[in-house]
């Protein structure tokens, strides 16, 4: 049974198994968390990027690399879709929950850390980025034993823990 936390704080010095980054198709750094990521793990997160994913990721898809320098062991990179960008197949924002923690259990991650993908720069509707994570993490079935919500902002922790009593 997964357990599903709410947290305010940075991902990247959260004491879990895996880290989930919210990244983009290229596979080589970016902002926002991407960007947080990359410096907190230090160039050992890009070269493994570059060694493992050549061609960048899908949207919608999961892959990990070496979490570097950061207190979690792996990091598990997925790749919402960029709203803002007309991409609005909410069935993609679900996908990188439910590969994210396909690729934990491939893994042997109990802990996994979550961002709200597609909620910054790719502008997903806040409240339903939220709705999307809380849905597909609690309808997957999987050895992961805590999922969770790291809220970067008072106002989102406030909206996740509302939506995880709902
Ligand atoms: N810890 C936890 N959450 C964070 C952190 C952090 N250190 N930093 C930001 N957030 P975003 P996206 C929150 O923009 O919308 C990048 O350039 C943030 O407040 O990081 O999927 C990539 O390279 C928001 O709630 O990801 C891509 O090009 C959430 O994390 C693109 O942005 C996601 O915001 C991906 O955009």
């Amino acid at each position: 049974m997964m357990e599903i936390t709410v947290v305010r704080g940075d991902i990247t010095t959260q004491r879990v198994d895996a880290v989930v980054n919210a990244a983009n198709r290229a596979m080589r750094g970016g902002g926002g968390v991407d960007g947080a990521i990359h410096r907190a793990g230090g160039p050992a997160v890009l070269a493994d990027c570059v060694a493992r994913f050549p061609r960048g990721l899908d949207t919608g898809a999961a892959g990990w690399t070496t979490a570097g320098e950061m207190p979690a062991r792996w990091v598990i990179h997925v790749v919402g879709p960029n709203y803002t960008a007309g991409e609005r197949d909410r069935s993609l924002l679900l996908s990188c929950y439910t590969r994210a923690l396909e690729v934990a259990d491939e893994l042997g991650a109990s802990s996994v850390a979550f961002p709200l993908v597609s909620a910054g720069v790719y502008g997903w509707p806040k409240d339903d980025a939220i709705a999307a994570a809380l849905e597909t993490l609690r309808a997957s079935a999987t050895e992961v034993t805590e999922a969770r919500i790291v809220a970067f902002d008072a106002a989102t922790y406030d909206d996740v823990l509302a939506a995880t009593r709902s």
